[in-house]
Order: structure tokens, then C-alpha cells, then sequence
């Protein structure tokens, strides 16, 4: 397997397990938001700010229509399924996993990350986190190869598993 692409909502891990991967398998770990930034040459909070988030979603796609053949490990930004011509291009992928996780422990994770500034959550009620995440689900699971059920679990055992199931393709 010469590429996984980690797909999943805010907080749901994909750069953390992204970054194991590929520890593990050797492969570059390749994360969205950081092509992003550096397609942007600013934080994505200021783009969102300046330019709006239909902007945004533009430089995402032109970035994942870029990894197509990518060899990696890719993680995705949480808002990567929204398009549907995304979602084509990630069905057309050879491997492309969903990280999922319980909706609480998602928000949980959200509000208590500090580090990441995320426009679609900052400042937002629990309550207004879940009306970004409810349409989303749906789409995660009809864009994914493999889904990784991880809530309450290690990313050491989440990424044995992924190594289980995708050696076995
Ligand atoms: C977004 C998720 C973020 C980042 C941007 C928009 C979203 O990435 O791409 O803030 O719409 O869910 P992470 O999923 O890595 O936080």
C-alpha cells in the first residue's frame, strides 16, 4: 500500500494518526491543512477571514486533485467531504479511511484543543459544533474504503488496526 488517506470529522486525530503511519510504514506523511497554509502563505483562520470559506474549499480541492497520485500518508482537512466533487475524487482513491469517533467525544476534543485555531469551531456552543458535524457524517462514511471506530481507544492500537486491515487488501 503505497498511500492512506485519513478522512474524519475536527479532533477525530487524522494528523496524530497520520504521523504513526508513517512512522510505522515509512511512507511521507503529507497533512492537508499544512499544504493549505503553505499554498496560502497565511494561517487558515486568515483566510477564512479574508477571502471567505467557498475560497477555501477551492485551494482544498485543487490540493486533493494534487494527491491523487500521491504516494503517503494524507490527512485531510475535516471539511474535505463536504464537495461533492471531492467526494468523487476520494471514492476514486485506493485507500481512504475514516477515522470515527462518538459525537460527544469529537466536540469534547474540539473545545479542549487549544492549539488549533479552527474557524468552523472557535467560539462555537457545543450545540453549534454538532450542526456542523450531524450533515457531515453521511458523507465521511459513503467517501471511505475502511471505517475505524476510535473512540476511547490508544492511536497505537487505532493504527495496528489500520496496518491489519490494509496489509490484508
Ligand atoms: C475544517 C477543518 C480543519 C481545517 C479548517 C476547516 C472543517 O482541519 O481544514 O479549519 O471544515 O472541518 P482539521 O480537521 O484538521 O481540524
Amino acid at each position: 500500500m503505497k498511500q492512506i488517506v485519513l478522512i474524519g470529522f475536527m479532533g477525530a486525530g487524522k494528523t496524530t494518526i497520520g504521523h504513526l503511519l508513517a512512522k510505522e510504514t515509512g511512507l511521507t506523511q503529507y497533512d492537508f491543512d499544512e499544504l493549505v497554509v503553505n499554498k496560502i502563505g497565511m494561517s487558515i483562520a486568515d483566510y477564512f477571514d479574508r477571502f471567505g470559506s467557498d475560497a477555501f474549499r477551492a485551494v482544498e480541492t485543487s490540493i486533493l486533485e494534487e494527491s491523487a497520485d500521491l504516494s503517503g500518508i494524507i490527512s485531510t482537512g475535516g471539511g474535505i467531504v463536504l464537495k461533492e466533487k471531492n467526494r468523487t475524487i476520494l471514492k476514486e482513491m485506493p485507500c481512504v479511511i475514516y477515522l470515527k469517533a462518538d459525537m460527544m467525544a469529537l466536540i469534547e476534543r474540539v473545545v479542549l484543543d487549544k492549539r488549533n485555531v479552527r474557524p468552523l469551531a472557535e467560539s462555537k456552543s457545543p450545540e453549534e459544533i454538532a450542526e456542523v458535524y450531524l450533515p457531515r457524517a453521511p458523507l465521511y462514511e459513503e467517501s471511505a474504503k475502511i471505517i475505524i471506530e476510535t473512540t476511547g481507544r490508544t492511536p497505537e492500537d487505532i493504527v495496528k488496526e489500520i496496518l491489519n486491515k490494509v496489509g490484508k487488501r
